[in-house]
């Protein structure tokens, strides 16, 4: 735990609290206010959480002034250019990098789970056709602890392990598979003589009709996209998966609420948002408009891809993405790509307002991924699919980190009640 030394005094009608303050390893102190409401009998108000801090955590650090974001201390740039998603989900999941023997290891384990049950494909069966691939992927993952009972028991350290390695091993292929039911192809099987991103990749394009090789730029390019989503701290969809996790919820059911709170445009459905606008404004010439609709408080447009409730610099993934995505259009031979042309304008005119400037707004991780995706191959609907499945270890880590606190209880916030006082039933026949 962290040092304590200091505290703040909170003075209320005449009466001062001492307020333990904690400092941590990185980031702004924190004002320990557990055992406020028991001595002052108030309670703190925070909608949105902008000024809170919901738990403590080892795992990762953003710092959004400097645009910093460290994966057990590992800057993410590094980790982009070095090194490769299995072995980022080793460290997210156990706190270092592996050796090459436990990397082996991991990596064959992760390998062996990447098939699901045969029966959960009649799943896939109920949906329409057209049904976005989230609702597909939020379903089917609810779904799994109806088949994997025997790592269900979050009591159990052993089980915790085993789901872990399920969720992770097995996203790739029920997205791929989403994606595949809603063009109508037949599902593809895992191959476990390929590399995760490989295999996705291999899972979404290919057809029994004929061999399917995966390039091994866009494999990279994708293991890159997948390293760059897996973890940002307490964003939503992690606050969501670990309020769920505290009710003592079984780790499927839990993830697919993490599902389910990424798909919002504001969070993770922001990569399709943004590609979707992209096409809106549709050329360089319409930017000026889309930036005013933006800045005009009676229009609820917003830029999407912009902006992030920390990161009040670059968002440091954005950059990586921004390098990947040139690299993606100079092989598809799409570098004359409008949408990254727009994207490009977008971004220089939207940096040089003043607005933005003002408000700290900057391209985000949607910003570019979308349209790195769309060169791929994928549709827009399988961008936030994509999302759900990098972000699936860092939901997964932050689960089992508050598994092991053993201060861990049920999140149970209060209320700034605004509502009626008591008052009496009132029958119809006076109302
Ligand atoms: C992700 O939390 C995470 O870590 C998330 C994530 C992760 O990896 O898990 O990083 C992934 O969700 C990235 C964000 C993707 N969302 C978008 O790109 C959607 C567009 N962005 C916004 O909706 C917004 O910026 C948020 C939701 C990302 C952040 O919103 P905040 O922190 O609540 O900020 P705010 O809404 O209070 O905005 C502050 C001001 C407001 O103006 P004022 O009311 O102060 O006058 O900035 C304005 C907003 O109107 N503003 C924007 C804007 N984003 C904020 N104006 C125009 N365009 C935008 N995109």
């Amino acid at each position: 735990m962290s040092d304590t030394s200091k505290s703040a005094t909170l003075t209320i009608d005449g009466e001062s609290y001492d307020l333990p303050i904690l400092t941590p390893t990185c980031g702004p102190d924190v004002v320990d206010i557990r055992k406020l409401y028991s001595q002052a009998g108030v309670f703190t108000y925070d909608p949105g959480f902008t000024s809170t801090a919901s738990c403590d955590s080892s795992i990762t650090f953003i710092d959004g002034d400097k645009g910093e974001l460290l994966h057990r201390g590992y800057p993410i740039e590094q980790l982009a250019e070095k090194s490769h998603y299995l072995e980022v989900c080793y460290l997210l999941l156990y706190g270092e990098l592996p050796s090459a023997a436990d990397l082996e290891k991991f990596e064959a384990t992760i390998t062996r789970h990447t098939m699901i049950h045969e029966q959960m494909h009649n799943f896939f069966r109920g949906f329409r056709r057209d049904a976005h691939p989230m609702a597909t992927m939020v379903g089917v993952v609810g779904a799994m602890s109806a088949f994997y009972h025997d790592s269900t028991d979050i009591g159990d350290e052993r089980q915790r392990e085993v789901a872990s390695h399920r969720l992770i091993a097995k996203m790739p292929t029920i997205a791929a598979m989403a994606y595949k039911y809603s063009i109508g192809q037949p599902f593809v099987y895992p191959r476990n003589d390929l590399d995760y991103a490989a295999n996705f990749l291999h899972m979404c394009f290919a057809v029994p009709a004929e061999e399917y090789e995966v390039d091994p730029i866009l494999a990279r390019a994708m293991d890159r996209i997948f390293t760059l989503h897996a973890d940002h701290e307490q964003n939503a969809s992690t606050s969501t998966v670990r309020l769920a996790s505290s009710s003592g919820a079984n780790p499927f059911a839990c993830i697919a609420a993490g599902i389910a709170c990424l798909w919002g445009p504001a969070h993770g459905g922001a990569n399709q948002a943004c590609l979707e606008m992209l096409k809106e404004i549709g050329s360089p010439d319409n930017i000026p408009e889309y930036i005013a609709r933006a800045k005009d408080k009676n229009d609820p447009f917003r830029l999407m891809g912009f902006g992030h409730r920390v990161y009040k610099n670059f968002d440091p993934r954005a950059t990586v993405m921004k390098q990947s995505a040139d690299e993606v259009l100079d092989l598809m031979g799409v570098e004359n790509n409008p949408i990254l042309a727009t994207a490009k304008e977008l971004e220089k005119a939207a940096l040089a307002d003043e607005y933005f400037a003002e408000k700290k707004l900057f391209p985000n991780v949607d910003f570019y991924s979308g349209i790195i995706l769309e060169a791929m191959g994928f549709p827009t609907s399988m961008f936030t699919p994509i999302f759900a499945l990098s972000r699936t270890v860092g939901w997964i880590s932050q689960w089992k980190e508050q598994l092991a606190d053993p201060q861990m209880k049920i999140g149970r916030p209060r209320q700034l009640y605004e509502g009626s006082g008591p008052r009496d039933y009132v029958d119809i026949e006076n109302r």
